[in-house]
C-alpha cells in the first residue's frame, strides 16, 4: 500500500508541475512547504514582492526565469535553485525570531515584527562594509577592494544597505592590517582621506597600521598629523609615549 501510494506520488507531481506553466498568478499552491497549500495565492505574491524589495532582487534570483520574460514563463513551483532554498530556511527562521520578539517585555503596546529587510536592508547577503571590503582586499587585493568600494558607493549610498560613514574604512583597514596585507590596508585608508581629509582618528589608524607593520617612523608622522588634526586626541598622544617618542 506505502509503496504505491508513494509511486502514485511521484507519477502525478510532474503532471501537476507541468500543469501550473503558463499562467501568472497560478490559481493554486504546488509547492510550498512553510505557506499552508489553502494560502490565497495574493498573499503569497505580496510576500514574494516584498522579498524582492527586502533583498533588492527579482524573481528570477530564487526561481527558474528568465530577465524580461514574461512571468506565466517562470517555473515557480521547482525548488532548483540554491537561493530558494536558503529563503525558506530563512522564512522558518523569521517565524522562529517574531515567536521570540513576542516574549520580550515591551513598553508599550507596539507589536515589533522581524521581516526579511530588518537584516537585508536592500541587498541579498548582508554583511557589514568593512566584512565585505576586507574579504575583497584578501582575496584579490587592494585595486579590486577601492573599485568595490567605489562602486558600492554609487549604488548604495543614501540607503540602508551599507554604512559609507568614516569606520568602515578605517575598520577594513585595521583588519587588513592584522593580516599582514599592509598595500591593501593603506590603499583603504588612502581612499579614506579622499573623503574625511581633516579626520584625526583616521590618522591614529593609520599610526596604529604602521606599528604593526613595524614602522615606527610612520607611525610617529601619522600620530602628530592625528595631533594637527584634533589637539584634544589623547589617544594619539598615548600612543607617541607608549613608542617614546612623546
Ligand atoms: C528570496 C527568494 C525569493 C524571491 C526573490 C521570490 N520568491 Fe517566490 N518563493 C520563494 C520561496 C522560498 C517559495 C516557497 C515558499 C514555501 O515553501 O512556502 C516561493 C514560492 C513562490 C510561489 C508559489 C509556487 C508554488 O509552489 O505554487 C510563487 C507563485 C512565487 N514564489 C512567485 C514569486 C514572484 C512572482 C516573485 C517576484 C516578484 C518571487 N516569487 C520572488 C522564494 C522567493
Ligand atoms: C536575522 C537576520 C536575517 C533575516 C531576518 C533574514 N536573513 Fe536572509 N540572510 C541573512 C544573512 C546573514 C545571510 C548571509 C548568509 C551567508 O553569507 O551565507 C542571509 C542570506 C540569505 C540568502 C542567500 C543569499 C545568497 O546570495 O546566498 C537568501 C536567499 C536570504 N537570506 C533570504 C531571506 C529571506 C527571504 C528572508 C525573510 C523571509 C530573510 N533572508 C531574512 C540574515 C537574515
Amino acid at each position: 500500500m506505502r509503496l504505491s501510494a508513494a509511486v502514485l506520488t511521484l507519477l502525478l507531481l510532474p503532471a501537476a508541475l507541468a500543469a501550473q506553466a503558463g499562467k501568472f498568478p497560478p490559481d493554486t499552491l504546488i509547492n510550498t512547504k512553510v505557506f499552508p497549500h489553502t494560502t490565497p495565492v495574493t498573499q503569497v505574491i505580496g510576500a514574494m514582492r516584498n522579498f524582492t524589495s527586502d533583498l533588492g532582487v527579482r524573481c528570477q534570483f530564487c526561481h527558474l526565469g528568465e530577465e524580461g520574460k514574461p512571468l506565466d514563463s517562470f517555473d515557480f513551483a521547482s525548488d532548483e535553485k540554491r537561493t530558494k532554498q536558503v529563503a525558506r530556511q530563512m522564512m522558518l527562521m523569521v517565524r522562529e525570531i517574531n515567536r521570540r520578539v513576542d516574549t520580550l517585555p515591551r513598553a508599550g503596546g507596539v507589536a515589533l515584527q522581524v521581516t526579511c529587510g530588518t537584516c537585508h536592508r536592500g541587498v541579498s547577503r548582508p554583511a557589514p562594509l568593512f566584512t565585505v571590503l576586507g574579504d575583497i582586499g584578501t582575496t584579490s587585493g587592494a585595486d579590486s577592494a577601492v573599485r568595490a568600494y567605489r562602486a558600492l558607493r554609487n549604488r548604495y549610498y543614501g540607503r540602508a544597505a551599507y554604512d559609507f560613514g568614516e569606520s568602515s574604512l578605517n575598520i577594513a583597514a585595521f583588519r587588513l592590517g592584522q593580516a599582514g596585507k599592509f598595500d591593501e590596508a593603506f590603499a583603504l585608508l588612502k581612499l579614506n582621506e579622499e573623503q574625511f581629509p581633516t579626520s584625526s582618528g583616521l590618522a591614529v589608524f593609520r599610526g596604529n597600521i604602521s606599528l604593526m607593520k613595524g614602522d615606527t617612523s610612520a607611525a610617529e608622522a601619522a600620530f602628530r598629523d592625528a595631533i594637527r588634526r584634533d589637539s584634544t586626541n589623547n589617544e594619539a598622544r598615548g600612543r607617541l609615549r607608549a613608542i617614546g617618542r612623546p
